[in-house]
């Protein structure tokens, strides 16, 4: 996988350890509230899975499905709703789960959007921050790696809609671009 994809930026070991004490503080500012954590598929799936596994206090889990970039490396700054939650979120505590913040944009509007409901708060964890791309000011309260302005793929991420499933997050080549 490395001749296609290059070094892991972030390698599954580096990964586990920070999805680890990520759990372990989340674990510890929650105590004793109403947790639901909300996924925002595809991208969070693999951070998803890991990070709940690793949060050691009770939580309920439900997702949401957004498509923001199309088949674009670029933002096209309009996110798009294809589902809505399950679970009630008003007067809970909601960490809403992230693959990566890039613009920003998915990120405040999907905090709008939640705010309707009327939760007791909002939080947000993302896997990745590129802050060099910020177009709006948003607070990330847990944040497991800040990347440089680079496309990268893999652990959830993809270019496409391939290359999710590769196990340690890389920058997105040439190479890679081409095989398509
Ligand atoms: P934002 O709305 O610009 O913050 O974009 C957030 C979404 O864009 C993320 O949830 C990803 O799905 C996608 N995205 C941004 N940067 C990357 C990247 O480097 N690789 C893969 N997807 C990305
Ligand atoms: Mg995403």
């Amino acid at each position: 996988m490395e001749r296609i994809f290059g070094r892991p930026i972030v390698t599954q070991e580096q990964m586990r350890s920070r999805i680890r004490d990520l759990g372990r503080q989340i674990s510890a500012d929650y105590a004793g509230k109403d947790l639901i954590l909300i996924g925002v598929l595809k991208g969070a799936y693999a951070f998803f899975a890991d990070l709940a596994r690793a949060i050691r206090i009770p939580v309920r889990v439900d997702f949401l499905i957004v498509t923001s970039y199309g088949a674009q490396v670029k933002t096209t700054g309009k996110v798009k709703l294809m589902t809505e939650l399950t679970e009630k979120i008003k007067d809970r505590d909601v960490l809403l789960v992230e693959d990566i913040v890039d613009s920003g944009l998915t990120v405040q509007y999907l905090t709008k959007m939640l705010a309707k409901q009327k939760p007791r708060s909002i939080k947000i964890c993302t896997l990745l921050s590129k802050p060099e791309r910020r177009v709006v000011d948003v607070q990330l309260q847990y944040i497991g790696f800040r990347i440089p302005n680079r496309y990268v793929v893999g652990y959830g991420l993809d270019y496409q809609q391939k290359y999710r499933n590769l196990p340690y997050l890389a920058v997105l080549n040439q190479r890679s671009r081409q095989e398509e």
